[in-house]
This record gives C-alpha cells, sequence and structure tokens, in this order.
C-alpha cells in the first residue's frame, strides 16, 4: 500500500467509527448504556482512541490533513456524551421527584436554638451599663502572684485580712525566676483586683476600668458558695474622685442593672485595699423592702463592696497619694444573676443542664 490510500483507509475507517458512535448514542436510554458507550468509543481501549493512537504512523502531509479534523470530531462525540448524561441525570431527578409527595406547606423541622449563658449575659450588661459611663475592659491572668493578689493591695503576709479570702495556692515551680521572683508564690486569684495594679503600672492617671473574671477560693461548695465564681470589679483613678462620685456612680449601676426604682444605701465595711471602705446595699428585690426569707427580714440585699483607693495601694504602682485619689468597688456576678432571676442554688450554673440554660434566652 501507499502512503496515500493508507491515509485514505485510515480516513475512511475513522469516519465509519465516528458514524457508529454516533448512531448509538442517539439510541441508548440509561446512564449505564451511555458509559458504556463512552468506554467502546473513547475510553483508554475504545476504538477511537486506540485508532487515533495510530495517526502518527501515518505521513507527515497526512497527519496534518487528518489530526485537526479528528481531534475536532472526538471532541463532538464527547460533547454529545457529556449533553446526553445531563439530559438523563435531569430525567432520573424528575422522576425520583414525581416518585414523592412533597408538601411544600408543611412548616420545616426546627433546629434548636442556643442561648447565652446567664451568666455571659449580666457580664456583658455590667460592661455595657459601666462601658456607658467611661469604664473600659481590662483583663489578667487567673494564675496570679502573692504580690498581685495580696501583698500590692495592702494585704501584707500575715496579716488577718488575708483571712477574708481562702486561697488555692499552687505547688507548680515557676517557668523562671523573674515569673515568681520576689513577687513569691503562685496563686489563683482570689479577685479580680491584681488586674487593676497591673493596669495601673502599665498606664498613667486618669483612668477607669472595669475587670470581669473568674476567680478562686477555697470554700465549700453549696447552695450560695462555690470555689470558683465571677466577679466584675471598676477602678476609678483621677484628680478630686470622692466618695459621693463612688456612690452617685453606683447608684446609677445598680439602677440600670436592677431597675430605676431600685433604692441603695451604704453601709461601713472594712478592705484592707480601700479607706474608707462601704458595702452597697439594693432594697430587697422581692419584698420591696418590708421583709422576707431572702433579706432575712432586713428588707435590703448585700450586693458589692467598695471605697476609695488605699494610700498604700497608689504606692505600690507609684502613684502620687497626694496627687490622686480613686475609688474601687467589685460585686459577685452570680449573686447578681440570682437575685434578678431568682435562682436558689449557685451550683446550675456550672452544670450545664440544658433545661436549666434554656430559661435565659
Ligand atoms: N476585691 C473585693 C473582694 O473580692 C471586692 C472589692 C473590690 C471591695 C474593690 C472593695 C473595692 O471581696
Amino acid at each position: 500500500m501507499t502512503a496515500k490510500t493508507d491515509s485514505k483507509a485510515w480516513k475512511e475507517s475513522w469516519e465509519t467509527r465516528c458514524r457508529e458512535a454516533k448512531e448509538s448514542l442517539a439510541g441508548h436510554a440509561t446512564l449505564e448504556a451511555l458509559e458504556a458507550l463512552r468506554l467502546k468509543y473513547l475510553g483508554r481501549k475504545g476504538s477511537l482512541t486506540e485508532l487515533l493512537k495510530t495517526l502518527k504512523d501515518l505521513p507527515l502531509e497526512a497527519r496534518r490533513e487528518l489530526g485537526g479534523p479528528a481531534n475536532a470530531q472526538k471532541e463532538e462525540i464527547l460533547g454529545l456524551i457529556e449533553a446526553s448524561r445531563g439530559s438523563l441525570e435531569h430525567q432520573s431527578r424528575e422522576r425520583e421527584i414525581a416518585g414523592t409527595r412533597l408538601d411544600p406547606t408543611l412548616p420545616g423541622v426546627p433546629s434548636p436554638q442556643g442561648y447565652r449563658h446567664p451568666l455571659t449575659q449580666i457580664i456583658a450588661e455590667t460592661a455595657d451599663i459601666l462601658g456607658r459611663l467611661g469604664f473600659s475592659w481590662a483583663e489578667g491572668p487567673l494564675i496570679e502572684t502573692n504580690y498581685y493578689n495580696f501583698e500590692a493591695l495592702n494585704i501584707p503576709a500575715h496579716h488577718p485580712a488575708r483571712d477574708m479570702f481562702d486561697t488555692f495556692y499552687l505547688k507548680l515551680a515557676p517557668k523562671s525566676p523573674e515569673a515568681a521572683g520576689e513577687h513569691g508564690n503562685l496563686l489563683l486569684r482570689t479577685h479580680t483586683s491584681p488586674v487593676q495594679i497591673r493596669r495601673m503600672e502599665s498606664a498613667r492617671p486618669p483612668l477607669r476600668i472595669i475587670s470581669p473574671g473568674r476567680v478562686f477560693r477555697h470554700e465549700a461548695v453549696d447552695a450560695t458558695h462555690s470555689a470558683v465564681f465571677h466577679q466584675v470589679e471598676g477602678l476609678y483613678v483621677d484628680h478630686h474622685v470622692t466618695l459621693a462620685d463612688l456612690k452617685g456612680t453606683l447608684h446609677a449601676f445598680m439602677q440600670a442593672l436592677f431597675g430605676p426604682k431600685t433604692r441603695t444605701r451604704f453601709r461601713p465595711s472594712f478592705f484592707p485595699f480601700t479607706e474608707p471602705s462601704a458595702e452597697m446595699d439594693v432594697q430587697c428585690l422581692f419584698c420591696s423592702g418590708s421583709g422576707c426569707g431572702l433579706c432575712k427580714r432586713s428588707g435590703w440585699l448585700e450586693i458589692l463592696g467598695a471605697g476609695l483607693v488605699h494610700p498604700n495601694v497608689f504606692k505600690a504602682v507609684d502613684y502620687d497619694p497626694e496627687a490622686w485619689s480613686g475609688f474601687a468597688f467589685g460585686l459577685g456576678i452570680e449573686r447578681v444573676a440570682m437575685l434578678r432571676w431568682g435562682i436558689p442554688d449557685i451550683r446550675m450554673f456550672y452544670q450545664n443542664d440544658i433545661r436549666f440554660l434554656e430559661q435565659f434566652p
């Protein structure tokens, strides 16, 4: 055979197979049959694939003439197969839908919704109220040194005031000598006041911060005590801050938290880091002051501790107590939440029982 007849034979054979492929494509009815056809003609061992491989044995002239059109035909057949697959798939979906009785007017299946934890809600609300009064959020470590938790707050070692805080001390060796160093042993912070020291060390007055967070006390757990609970503390330092500023701020805070009719009162108290110190009561939210079991017949509920920053605290952070004055206050988040919602047992906050949590949407 000459090269010419060779090319002619190739071309005829190619065209016959293409025609055949197109004819069978028109006749098939299922996705499986379609796939079989694809393999038969254009699979790795398909007849068109095989023939196309022999094209390279033809003379250059013939390859130039036949190659382009042959590839175009191959693409065309592939396109037909894909189009056919699309329409078969569509038909099969249609059949499926026609076979099910679908009622689009039925209500959907509701997915369960989560809520913010009541303590998170109170913290957010507190930050919001005090934020409007100019206080900004500050955080500090849960593991503290003796220095930040006690010494800098005017509670020296062996001072009886340490009795106020039953402390978890850590046996951990500090990572580096500087981590503990002169600051002494590590412990779980018993209040968020250390955050105030840290902030005062790194900023100059005037400043207004709140420090919300988790605190730890070595307590027997019962309905009103927990070894882990939450506090929000506030600190304001400026020139000429007075007890009247403190009282006004806290009164506004309590009214925003418990309602505009809330009455408050100050009682003298003691904290080592404030002088003078006071506690604030709100009029009993349950009996409005007439006396009930919850307020122990007194008509008042203790809600927070407060006072004017002690000069020794200012000295510890290198603020001149003659130039600056300030107030600080602290309250327990769990207690506020228990009063707000009438929750009888502090342990409920930590059990994560969905039936409890979903009551605070
Ligand atoms: N740190 C005190 C406590 O945990 C609360 C407090 C803060 C009291 C600031 C007075 C001033 O009990």
